[in-house]
């Protein structure tokens, strides 16, 4: 369904990625690992269309992802991806039902509708109760699990997640990652996980390393 064929980009001397190809099957958790500077959140950015490579082609469902224009990208955004980062990077100033709701407001939702829909998915991910509290007001944890929430809300296709539970404690990470695996499995989304998180293994159909610029499948690597 997302397909990457023979990345490469190039920063300054240093290829970040070099022959790097990756087919991620729909409703599939594909888990990245490897080495700091491996090239991970470069390919993850290719993907989402965040980094346009020199050489090779991204596609989802045959549309090139890669050579898309900016109005083609924002509505690849809007309907059919969904990100989390880090730092889930949820608007302070809104709670995080608000947080919630937006990807459904900006695909034209009403807000009747976005509310319902996000209280039941917030529901769902154990943090219901939390739903008029605003991002500062939460746990790390929480806050990412909301972050999951905003990024699966509108059911895209594809879930990019680069370090999700980097600023995390053990558990909490835990609780994140068992939120995302669950809500993607619900959904049917495919996801790309970016993780340092050995226990990624557990949740994910396949885990794929990146060593030096290129995709080596974790069978091969051992
Ligand atoms: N915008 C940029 N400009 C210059 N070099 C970059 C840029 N982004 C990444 N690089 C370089 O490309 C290589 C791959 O970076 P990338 O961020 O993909 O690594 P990573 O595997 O995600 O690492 P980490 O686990 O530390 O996040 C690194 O050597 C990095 O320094
Ligand atoms: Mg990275």
């Amino acid at each position: 369904m997302l397909e990457a064929e023979s990345l490469r980009v190039v920063y300054g001397e240093h290829a970040a990625l070099d022959d790097a190809s990756l087919s991620v099957g729909s409703g599939e958790i594909v888990a990245v690992v490897g080495r700091s500077g491996s090239g991970k959140s470069t390919l993850l950015h290719c993907l989402a269309g965040m980094v346009r490579p020199s050489a090779g082609r991204v596609t989802l469902g045959g549309m090139r992802v890669d050579t898309a224009t900016d109005d083609e990208l924002s509505e690849l955004r809007r309907s059919r991806f969904g990100f989390v980062f880090q730092f889930g990077e949820l608007v302070p100033e809104l709670s995080l039902l608000e947080n919630v709701s937006l990807p459904l407001r900006f695909a034209g939702v009403s807000r009747r509708d976005a509310r319902r829909r996000s209280e039941a998915v917030l529901a769902e991910l154990g943090i219901g109760e939390l739903a008029s509290r605003l991002p500062g007001q939460v746990s790390g944890g929480q806050a990412q699990r909301a972050a999951v929430a905003r990024a699966l809300v509108h059911s895209p296709s594809v879930v990019f997640a680069d370090e999700p539970t980097g600023a995390l404690d053990t558990h909490s990470g835990e609780t994140v990652l068992a939120a995302l695996g669950s809500l993607a499995r619900n959904r049917g989304a495919s996801v790309v996980l970016v993780t340092h998180d050995s226990r990624v293994a557990d949740l994910a159909d396949r885990v794929v390393q990146v060593i030096d610029g290129r995709v080596v499948s974790s069978e091969t690597a051992r």
